[in-house]
C-alpha cells in the first residue's frame, strides 16, 4: 500500500533508491573472502557441502539464468575469467536445457535466480545435474525458494523483497553475490593475494556510498527522459564487462516503457546497427574510464558522423563533454572491476522516468510477470 512506498511514487522507484541499503545487507557479516561463505545450508537431514572442496576440484563454470538474472551472469563472466582464471560460459536456461552440450564433471554449475523459483532455471538445474554434474551453487534472493533447496552451495543475497516486475536491487545484490564467489574462487585457486583481497573488500564496502552519489544524478536522467518519451526506438552500446548492463538498460527500458530498445557491443556498431542511426534514434553509451575507452570514443565518432544524438555515462575522468548533439552524465567516481554496479542505476533511473512520462503502468507492465514459474 501507499504507506509501505514512503516518498516514492512506484515500487520500481523505491526499489531503486534501496540498493544502498541492499548491498550493504548482502555484504553484512562478510568479513573476509572465503569459500565458506557459499557452503550450503544444512537440509533433508544432510550437512550442507564445503565450497571450499567444491572450489578446487572444479575447473570451468557455467551460468545458467533468465531475464535480468541471466545478465549479471553475463557480467561475472568477465570476472571470473579476469580475476579468477576460470573458464566461464553462461547461457539462457530455456536454450541450456533443450539443446545437447558437452557435460563436463569438474563443472561448478551456477544458477542465479531472484525469485528461485522460475520454472526453466530450475529445469536447466535439473537437466546439468542429469547430465553427472552434481556441483551446484545458487545466487538467489529467497532462502526458502526451491533453487536454494536443490543447489549444494548457495548465496543468499539480502535485495529483501522486489514488487516491481522490472528487476532493480536483485540485479546489483546479485552482482554482489557474483563477485563475492569470483574472489573466493580465486582465493581457493591460489590466485588472490591478501593485498588484493583487502583491496577489493575495501572497494565493495564502499558500494554503498558510491551507490548514494549515483542515485543524486535523477535530476539529471529525469531531463533526458523527456526526451527519450518521444522516441520509439533506443539503442545502448558498451564495450567489455559494461556490454552486459547495456544489455540490462535496454531490457529495463523495453519492460517499462515498450520503447523498442536494443543493446550493442560498441565495436559491432559498424557490422550492422549503424544502418539504423537517424537523429530520431537516441543511443545511450556507457563509458567508464577503462582500457577500451578510445575504442570507445571512436564508437562514438562513428554515430555522430552520422546525426545520431548520444546520451553518455562517463566517468569524471575520460574528457567527454557535452556538445551538439552529446550529453554527457558524469559518474562521481571510477570504480575499477565493479563499475557495472554504479553504471547500471542510471539507466535503471532513465527507463523508470521515461515510463513515468509515458504514463505506462512502471510496477506492472503489461503481459509481463514477476516470476515465471510455468514454462
Ligand atoms: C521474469 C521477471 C524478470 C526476471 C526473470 C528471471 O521475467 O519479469 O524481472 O529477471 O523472470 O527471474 P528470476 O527470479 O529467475 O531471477
Amino acid at each position: 500500500g501507499a504507506a509501505e512506498l514512503g516518498p516514492y511514487r512506484h515500487y520500481m522507484q523505491k526499489e531503486i533508491f534501496e540498493q544502498p541499503r541492499a548491498i550493504g545487507d548482502t555484504l553484512e557479516g562478510v568479513l573476509g573472502v572465503a569459500p565458506e561463505l557459499f557452503d550450503g545450508a544444512p537440509h533433508d537431514g544432510q550437512s550442507g557441502a564445503s565450497a571450499h572442496r567444491v572450489f578446487q576440484e572444479i575447473d570451468k563454470v557455467l551460468i545458467l539464468a533468465c531475464g535480468t538474472s541471466y545478465y549479471s551472469g553475463c557480467a561475472a563472466k568477465y570476472w571470473l575469467e579476469s580475476i579468477a582464471k576460470v573458464p566461464t560460459q553462461v547461457e539462457i536456461a530455456s536454450e541450456y536445457r533443450y539443446r545437447e552440450s558437452v557435460p563436463d564433471p569438474k563443472t561448478l554449475v551456477v544458477t542465479i535466480t531472484q525469485s528461485g523459483e522460475t520454472a526453466d532455471t530450475l529445469a536447466a538445474l535439473r537437466h546439468a545435474q542429469s547430465l553427472g554434474m552434481e556441483h551446484t551453487l545458487t545466487i538467489c534472493n529467497v532462502a526458502t525458494s526451491a533453487m536454494v533447496r536443490e543447489c549444494k552451495l548457495a548465496y543468499v543475497t539480502r535485495a529483501g523483497v522486489e514488487i516491481g516486475v522490472a528487476s532493480t536491487k536483485a540485479f546489483t545484490t546479485q552482482l554482489a553475490g557474483l563477485f563475492l564467489l569470483t574472489l573466493a574462487l580465486a582465493q581457493a585457486k591460489g590466485r588472490l593475494s591478501e593485498a588484493e583481497e583487502d583491496e577489493y573488500l575495501h572497494q565493495m564496502r564502499h558500494l554503498p556510498v558510491a551507490l548514494q552519489s549515483v542515485l543524486a544524478l535523477e535530476p539529471q536522467i529525469i531531463s533526458w527522459a523527456e526526451d527519450f518519451a518521444r522516441k520509439e526506438n533506443a539503442l545502448f552500446l558498451g564495450r567489455g564487462l559494461h556490454y552486459p548492463i547495456a544489455m540490462e538498460g535496454a531490457l529495463k527500458l523495453k519492460e517499462v516503457t515498450y520503447i523498442h530498445a536494443e543493446a550493442y557491443a560498441a565495436g559491432e556498431l559498424k557490422h550492422g546497427p549503424l544502418a539504423l542511426v537517424t537523429s530520431d534514434m537516441p543511443v545511450v553509451t556507457v563509458a567508464p574510464n577503462d582500457a577500451l575507452l578510445e575504442k570507445l570514443k571512436s564508437n562514438l565518432q562513428e554515430v555522430r558522423a552520422r546525426g545520431g544524438v548520444l546520451y553518455v555515462l562517463a566517468d569524471a575522468d575520460t574528457h567527454i563533454d557535452s556538445s551538439e548533439g552529446l550529453h554527457v552524465i558524469r559518474m562521481p567516481e571510477h570504480y575499477g572491476q565493479l563499475s557495472p554496479l554504479l553504471h547500471v542505476v542510471p539507466l535503471q533511473l532513465l527507463a523508470y522516468h521515461t515510463a513515468c512520462a509515458r504514463g505506462t503502468d512502471v510496477d506492472k507492465p503489461r503481459n509481463l510477470a514477476k516470476s515465471v514459474t510455468v514454462e
